[in-house]
C-alpha cells in the first residue's frame, strides 16, 4: 500500500429517553430543546476512508464492505450519497481548526485527496431502522482522523481529551443533528450547540428493539423537526422537555430507574402527541405498535421487574432495561409476539477508531 492509507471508525447509534424534537436553526441542527440519550453499542454503523492511486476529481462513495468492519453496505440513494460527501467534505473544511485546537497536525498531502468512502451497517438491513445518527458519527470520526498528519496522535488525543470528543460531535451535529449525542456515553445530554455524558448510578442497562414494521416512513425525520411547530401542543413543547430533562439527569443521578421510566414514557408520547395533531397529521405507528405498548403496560409488568419503553419516529418500540434482566424479557417478548425481530443490543461508550 505504500502510502496510501486507510482509516477505520465505527459509531453506534442512540436511544433518546428526553427526545430532540424540533430545530431553531435548520442549517446547523440546532435544537429547540435539549434532549438525553443512552449509547448503544453493537448497533453501529463503520465507516472506512481511503486513499485510492489514481487521481479524482471528486470523493466517492462505494458501495462495498470495508476490511474489517461487520454489518452490511447500506442502500444509499442519490440525496443519500450527496448528504453523506457533503458533509465529509464539512469535516474536511474544519479539520485544520479543530485538529489545532487539539494540538495535532493537518495531513498537507491528505487535505486535498479524493479518496473512497465505504461503510457497513450492523443493523438487519429488514430492521428498517434509521442509521443517521451512527452513519455521521462514524464518518466524522473516520474523516477528522484521516486529515490528521499522525494516526497515534489523533488516536492517542481522542482517547484522553473529552474536549477533542466533544468538537468533533459538534461538527458531527452539523450533518446529522442525533448524532451529536453518540461520541460519549452511556448517557449524554445535548444542550444547544454541545453535548456531553452525564453521571449516572444506575445498573448497566439493555436495548431490546421490537421491529413492529420495517416499511420505509412516510415522514422523514427532517420534515417531522418541522411539521410539529403546527400542533396546537407546540407551545410549552420546549419547557415540557426541559423540565424532564433536568429531572432525568436527577434520576440517573440518584439511579432512580422507576423515575427514569416514568419520565421516559411521557416524552415519547408527549413527541407521537405532535405528529398526530400536527398540520397534516401523521403517525408512525404500525399495526401491532399498541400491542406491543399494552403488553408492555398491563400484560408484562409483574411489578418487581423494571422497564423503559421509548419509541423514536418510528413504529418500532425499544424496551430499556438493566442488563441482568435482559433475557428475561427477550424471552417474554418473544413469546408474546413471536412475529416481530428483537434486536438487543446494550450501553457503550460511543465512536471510536479502529484503524
Ligand atoms: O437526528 P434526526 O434529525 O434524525 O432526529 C431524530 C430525532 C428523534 O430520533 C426522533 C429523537 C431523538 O432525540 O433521537
Amino acid at each position: 500500500m505504500s502510502d496510501l492509507e486507510r482509516v477505520l471508525a465505527r459509531a453506534p447509534s442512540n436511544i433518546a429517553l428526553v427526545k430532540y424534537m424540533g430545530k431553531t436553526d435548520f442549517t446547523r441542527n440546532l435544537p429547540v430543546n435539549s434532549s438525553l440519550s443512552l449509547t448503544l453499542s453493537e448497533l453501529c454503523t463503520y465507516v472506512e476512508i481511503r486513499d485510492v492511486g489514481e487521481p479524482r476529481s471528486s470523493p466517492e462513495w462505494i458501495a462495498e464492505k470495508p476490511d474489517g468492519a461487520k454489518g452490511e453496505v447500506p442502500t444509499l440513494n442519490e440525496s443519500g450519497r450527496e448528504k453523506f460527501l457533503r458533509h465529509f467534505e464539512r469535516c474536511r473544511s474544519h479539520s485544520p481548526e479543530i485538529l489545532r485546537g487539539s494540538g495535532l497536525e493537518l495531513s498537507q498531502t491528505r487535505a486535498t485527496a479524493m479518496p473512497a468512502i465505504r461503510t457497513t451497517n450492523t443493523f438487519p438491513s429488514e430492521a428498517g431502522i434509521a442509521s443517521s445518527a451512527s452513519s455521521f458519527a462514524a464518518l466524522t470520526l473516520a474523516a477528522v482522523a484521516y486529515f490528521s498528519a499522525s494516526r497515534n496522535s489523533f488516536r492517542d488525543r481522542y482517547a484522553r481529551d473529552p474536549e477533542m470528543r466533544r468538537s468533533l460531535a459538534e461538527l458531527s451535529r452539523e450533518g446529522s443533528g442525533s448524532s451529536i449525542r453518540s461520541f460519549e456515553g452511556p448517557f449524554v445530554a445535548w444542550k444547544n450547540a454541545r453535548a456531553e455524558s452525564v453521571e449516572s448510578l444506575l445498573p448497566p442497562l439493555s436495548d431490546l428493539v421490537v421491529i413492529v414494521s420495517a416499511g420505509k416512513k412516510l415522514v422523514g425525520s427532517s420534515e417531522a423537526h418541522r411539521r410539529v411547530e403546527s400542533s396546537p401542543y407546540w407551545v410549552g413543547r420546549s419547557s415540557r422537555a426541559e423540565t424532564r430533562f433536568e429531572e432525568l439527569k436527577g434520576a440517573l443521578k440518584r439511579g432512580a430507574f422507576q423515575r427514569v421510566a416514568e419520565i421516559a414514557e411521557a416524552d415519547f408520547r408527549d413527541m407521537h402527541h405532535l405528529f398526530e395533531t400536527a398540520q397534516p397529521p401523521f403517525s408512525y405507528f404500525a399495526p401491532g405498535t399498541e400491542e406491543v405498548l399494552e403488553f408492555l403496560a398491563i400484560g408484562a409488568d409483574d411489578g418487581e421487574s423494571p422497564f423503559a419503553v421509548t419509541m423514536d419516529a418510528g413504529p418500532n418500540v425499544h424496551v430499556v432495561v438493566p442488563q441482568s434482566s435482559e433475557e428475561f424479557w427477550r424471552k417474554k417478548i418473544a413469546e408474546r409476539f413471536p412475529q416481530f425481530l428483537i434486536l438487543v443490543d446494550r450501553q457503550g461508550a460511543g465512536a471510536e477508531l479502529i484503524e
